[in-house]
């Protein structure tokens, strides 16, 4: 072979790391991945956490009259050197900037400034009947870039259904699906029965799509799986540093990535789609809506600490239990902090700016009945966060909820951009999304738009 052949051959095989380069993610358990980010932190003990248990001595407080130990909230419109946001302008060029600073420094971390490419493979396409609407299944898979360290392969799972008769781009509410490891997918909607139509069901009443998103393929739920997932890959395989980001903005991260897909899908109106999830995955919807813009609507379910619950609330579920080992992995690092030696006080943000950053589009809070669901997830704490965001929605020109007063259940706040409405079930978003329909569609509109 002439040199000339040879050399371009050479330069190719050194571009090709070899695998010594690539050496296996590091293996931690949750337990010492959490002591090592306390290290980290300088931090030698936490507080311990509430208990579920309201037998336990050291359980989750539910009197209403001790929930409030720190009754000062941070301004979402007061900028940090003290000038008041008094214009939409203000909120837009400065103050929304300073708010996702905190949340991505202190609460959920920073997603890195490059992540990989996402290529978005259409694996089935199904004609199927839900309910007896005809509808096309796609099964997709997102295969993320990982060139850059191969020794992790992150392959997000995602279902897209629409009705087979749509006329044109749909309309589409994305869920974070509770699909368990070892699940093949998202199955079809169960028929509706006595306990009426399922979600999916009423999604395809209003001639709308919808979505699922299995968030373990984005990222696991554990801190244990820190060093793999699109955090680990991210990473190369290394453990965390304390403003990384946690799984809530990872999994948020995947439905941006799934927004991405949309818009390059003609039977979805990209600009037309609402995001929705429960509990933890409640928690991630608001995360994903309140960072990504482009996101039109939110159905928050029972999303707890976390999520919509003011940090600063001593009722049910605390900081303290966040930061712990098996939930810290949700969260940055440097929020483990605020369960000692700082408390929820210190936090510089809270909940209410987590919603104010979905200001002006339309959010709706959900919870279920406290005496089917339980206090755990503090609804008051939750439609709180909602009462004070209001003043941003309405620098921005929109309604918030409209009243102070936490309402009797079942009773609906709609009239505004924020929305608020405690269910008579359980832990779950079921009763709630006849309203919730209601409310998105005036801001979606029907399937022709
Ligand atoms: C636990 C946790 C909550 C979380 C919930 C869930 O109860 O403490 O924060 O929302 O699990 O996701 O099911």
């Amino acid at each position: 072979m002439r040199p000339t052949v040879l050399l371009p051959l050479l330069a190719l095989v050194a571009a090709v790391p070899a695998r010594a380069d690539h050496p296996p993610p590091v293996q931690l358990s949750a337990k010492d991945d959490h002591k090592r980010t306390m290290d980290l932190l300088g931090i030698k003990e936490l507080r311990r956490g509430a208990d579920g248990n309201p037998k336990s001595p050291n359980a989750a407080n539910s009197d209403e009259a001790k929930a409030t130990p720190y009754p000062d909230l941070p301004d979402p419109l007061r900028l940090k050197d003290g000038q008041r946001v008094t214009t939409p302008e203000l909120w837009r060029t400065r103050r929304r900037a300073e708010i996702v600073e905190d949340f991505d420094r202190e609460v959920y971390g920073r997603v890195p400034r490059q992540t990989p490419k996402v290529k978005w493979e259409v694996t089935r396409t199904e004609k199927q009947t839900v309910g007896d609407v005809p509808v096309v299944t796609k099964t997709l898979v997102g295969r993320v870039d990982n060139s850059a360290y191969p020794a992790v392969t992150v392959d997000i799972a995602l279902t897209l259904t629409v009705p087979a008769a749509a006329a044109g781009p749909v309309p589409v509410v994305l869920e974070f699906g509770f699909v368990f490891p070892g699940g093949k997918g998202p199955a079809l909607p169960p028929p509706g029965g006595k306990g009426g139509p399922s979600w999916q069901q009423q999604v395809l009443a209003k001639g709308w799509g919808y979505a699922i998103l299995v968030p373990a393929t984005v990222q696991a739920d554990t801190g244990a799986g820190l060093t793999r997932g699109i955090i680990g890959l991210c990473n190369a395989g290394r453990p965390r540093g304390v403003d990384d980001w946690g799984a809530l903005r990872a999994w948020a991260w995947g439905a941006s990535r799934a927004l991405d897909y949309f818009e390059t899908d003609p039977s979805v109106d990209a600009r037309r789609v609402m995001i929705e999830g429960l509990s933890r995955y409640g928690k991630a919807a608001l995360v994903a809506m309140a960072y990504d813009e482009r996101f039109a609507v939110g159905f928050i379910g029972s999303s707890g600490a976390g999520g919509a619950k003011l940090h600063r609330r001593d009722f049910g579920e605390k900081v303290e239990n966040v930061a712990g080992s098996g939930e810290y992995h949700w969260m940055a690092g440097n929020y483990l902090k605020y369960a000692g030696p700082l408390t929820a006080k210190d936090l510089p943000v809270d909940a209410h700016e987590l919603v104010a950053l979905c200001a002006p589009r339309p959010v709706f809070i959900s919870v279920g009945s406290a005496q089917v669901e339980g206090t755990w997830v503090d609804a008051r704490g939750m439609f709180l966060a909602g009462v004070h965001a209001g003043p941003v929605y309405e620098l921005l020109g929109k309604r918030g909820l409209g009243t102070a007063e936490f309402p009797p259940q079942e009773t609906a706040l709609v009239a505004g951009e924020v929305a608020f409405r405690q269910h008579a079930g359980g832990h779950t978003t079921g009763p709630n999304w006849p309203t919730f329909l209601r409310f998105a569609e005036r801001y979606v509109g029907g399937p022709g738009r």
